[in-house]
């Protein structure tokens, strides 16, 4: 941990009191000023509050606007729900991660350009299958498709 890191943790902690209501605010909080929720930030806010680390992890796995690893600049969602699913979602996903080299394990690119994620659905089911990268979606999707939409879209975020 940086010395930035923990001024800025500290920063933080003056706002709160030893109240064990404050964990969603303190992992907002986080979130915010670093972009995800980072391990040893949850443990050096449990050594202080005497707050066990497991209820900032319980809060911070159950609720999706948290993350605990650092997240790419651009976000790829892909539908796995049953009518994506049924219509090719999965080869979709799977050549997404194919074309950005994602190991097993791994939704985010090397150079944090892009983070991968899945739902259960985006509530556009007859446009199956879908994806979507951050506000823009892309559907009747084919996996063949993929490696051009993925270059497109890199393209039009340099300009
Ligand atoms: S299942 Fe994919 S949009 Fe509904």
């Amino acid at each position: 941990m940086t010395q930035k890191m923990e001024k800025q943790m500290g920063t933080i902690l003056r706002k709160y009191n030893r109240e064990e209501g404050n964990v969603i605010s303190i992992l907002q909080d986080l979130q915010k000023k670093f972009g995800h929720v980072p391990r040893e930030a949850v443990y050096w806010f449990s050594d202080r509050l005497n707050i066990p680390a497991s209820s900032f992890f319980g809060v911070a796995t159950f609720y999706s606007q948290f993350h605990l690893k650092p997240r790419g600049r651009h976000i790829i969602t892909a539908c796995l729900g049953t009518a994506c699913h049924v219509r090719g979602a999965v080869p979709v996903e799977h050549r997404i991660r194919e074309h950005l080299s994602l190991g097993k394990g791994e939704d985010t690119t090397k150079d944090m350009h892009y983070t991968v994620e899945s739902v259960a659905c985006m509530g556009a089911c007859s446009l199956a299958p879908v994806i979507r990268i951050d506000k823009k979606i892309h559907s009747n999707v084919l996996p063949e498709e993929v490696g051009d939409i993925l270059e497109e879209d890199r393209e039009g975020k340099k300009r």
